[in-house]
């Protein structure tokens, strides 16, 4: 019995050394292999690309996201930060890839890549009902509010002057901002301004759009090799019609 147990616990030491040495400890359970993770960056306080439904991210970039993930074998996370970060966060490498319902500029092309673009955004301003502001042109002179680092944002500051424009944490406290009177209007993307405008009573959305966009996801300059992958799952998913399912699911038609 004694040498049994023995016998047992120098097997199981042998075992252990050769694992060690063969570098065990990485390996992956039986049967699965190991998939390396997907950082996606984002803020998620933007129906419907992205936001909570519960503890999930939900949302058509959380979506899309999770497929190109599954195409490219990778296990996707989702890193909820403030929207301003992503740009430096993927710049530096922190998150593979940002992905925002975010604009692709001139200037946030300097620091980072895009992949082609999946989704087309307008910037639209939200209005109290029964404000005096009928159209874009009545915006000179009255306060704006934004959610920082947005183009809505730099827009507003680029046309009527940053000292008119106030910049919220997110498009929710714009919104808030704009409900309390501490703005005359919200200039942000039209779909979560669809979404705010429905959940909150007593707004609008200006019928004049203030600037046409396409969306696409960030991914750090180096890395060629993720940006090829990314671009080819999207043009799989674009020629499926899987991106338009997941867009229509969230978007319904008018
Ligand atoms: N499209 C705008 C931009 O790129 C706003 C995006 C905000 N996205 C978000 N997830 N909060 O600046």
């Amino acid at each position: 019995m004694k040498i049994m147990k023995k016998l047992i616990a120098a097997a199981a030491l042998a075992a252990l050394t050769l694992c060690l040495l063969a570098g065990c400890a990485e390996k992956t359970p039986a049967g699965g292999d190991t998939k390396k993770t997907l950082v996606m960056a984002t803020n998620a306080q933007f129906p419907p690309y992205e936001y909570y439904d519960g503890d999930n991210i939900v949302g058509i970039d959380a979506e899309v996201a999770a497929l190109i993930a599954e195409k490219l074998g990778m296990e996707l996370e989702i890193a909820d930060i403030e929207f301003d970060s992503i740009v430096p966060g993927v710049q530096t490498g922190k998150y593979d890839m940002g992905m925002a319902g975010m604009t692709v500029r001139e200037d946030r092309l300097e620091k980072v890549n895009f992949t082609s673009s999946y989704a087309k955004g307008v910037q639209v301003v939200i209005v109290k009902e029964g404000s005096d502001i009928a159209s874009i042109d009545d915006l000179e002179g009255k306060t704006i509010g934004a959610q920082q680092g947005t183009t809505g944002a730099i827009y507003a500051a680029d046309d009527y002057g940053a000292e008119n424009v106030t910049t919220y944490a997110s498009g929710n406290l714009a919104v808030e901002g704009l409900k309390t009177g501490k703005v005359d209007c919200v200039i942000i993307d039209n779909e979560p301004a669809k979404a705010y405008v429905k959940a909150n009573e007593g707004l609008k959305i200006l019928d004049t759009e203030y600037a046409n966009e396409d969306y696409a996801i960030a991914i750090a300059k180096e890395n060629t090799e993720l940006m090829d992958k990314v671009n080819s799952a999207l043009e799989e998913l674009i020629a499926d019609g899987e991106l338009q399912k997941i867009i229509d699911k969230y978007i319904p038609a008018e």
